[in-house]
């Protein structure tokens, strides 16, 4: 081999293996569509759209997980941002102006305008005109959490309810649902079998 062929060689190797390095620290920003070489062969497929409205997390997260748009229906954000008042025993109360920016974010990326497993899933499990304010009571929430004996959520000192997605999900935020992502408190990884 001439010198030429291997320097090839080697800024090859190079540039494969930071690749790699760089698709591991970034796979779930990189993969959201789930396109692209590294994220159909090394990523993790995101369950759905991540957050990334600042004005969102800090209105909508500020008492809990900021849940994802994808998790309802359209009909279901608007029906709750009509009502924040009465907002699950709390007040939630916006100014006009941020509630409207607020409803129009979470109609845009609803699970019935998104293209992502979950949301799909979700809106599947749904009636036509069902509108439920908790991701927790959608059939299909229910159908995934069935399994979970209520000592590790209700009766687990440290969780207490279903709501808190990411005590569980520990890449909740990032938009992975996966099994491998799942860790609940107190107890440790879930294994179903
Ligand atoms: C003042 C505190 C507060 C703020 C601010 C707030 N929430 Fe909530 N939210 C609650 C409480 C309390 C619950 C009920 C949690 C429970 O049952 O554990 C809740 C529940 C929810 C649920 C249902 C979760 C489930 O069980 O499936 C959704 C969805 C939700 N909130 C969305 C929002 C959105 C969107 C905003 C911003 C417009 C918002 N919340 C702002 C207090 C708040
Ligand atoms: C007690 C911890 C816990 C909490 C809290 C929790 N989950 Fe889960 N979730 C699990 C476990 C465990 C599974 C896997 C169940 C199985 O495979 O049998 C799961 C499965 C899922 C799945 C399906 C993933 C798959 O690969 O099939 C989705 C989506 C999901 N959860 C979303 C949520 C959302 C959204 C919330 C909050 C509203 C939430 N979860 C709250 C423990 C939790």
């Amino acid at each position: 081999m001439n010198k030429v062929m291997l320097g090839a060689v080697i800024t090859g190797l190079v540039l494969f293996t930071t690749n790699l390095v760089i698709a591991d620290d970034d796979k779930y920003e990189k993969n959201e569509r789930g396109k692209g070489f590294f994220s159909k062969y090394f990523g993790k497929k995101l369950d759905v759209a991540p957050v990334k409205n600042a004005l969102y997390k800090e209105e909508c997260g500020s008492c809990h997980f900021a849940y994802q748009p994808g998790l309802l229906p359209a009909r279901s954000w608007k029906k709750m941002m009509g009502d924040l008042e009465n907002h699950f025993e709390e007040n939630a109360e916006l100014d006009k102006e941020i509630q409207i920016k607020l409803t129009n974010y979470l109609v845009e990326n609803a699970a019935d305008h998104a293209n992502y497993k979950r949301s799909i899933r979700i809106m599947k499990s749904l009636g036509k005109n069902e509108a439920p304010l908790r991701i927790t009571e959608t059939p299909y929430f229910i159908r995934k959490h069935d399994e979970i004996p209520k000592r590790m959520v209700q009766d687990n000192p440290k969780l207490g309810s279903f709501s808190k997605c990411a005590a569980c999900h520990v890449n909740a935020e990032k938009g992975s649902y996966e099994e491998d992502d799942i860790r609940i408190p107190g107890i440790g990884r879930w294994d179903d079998d």
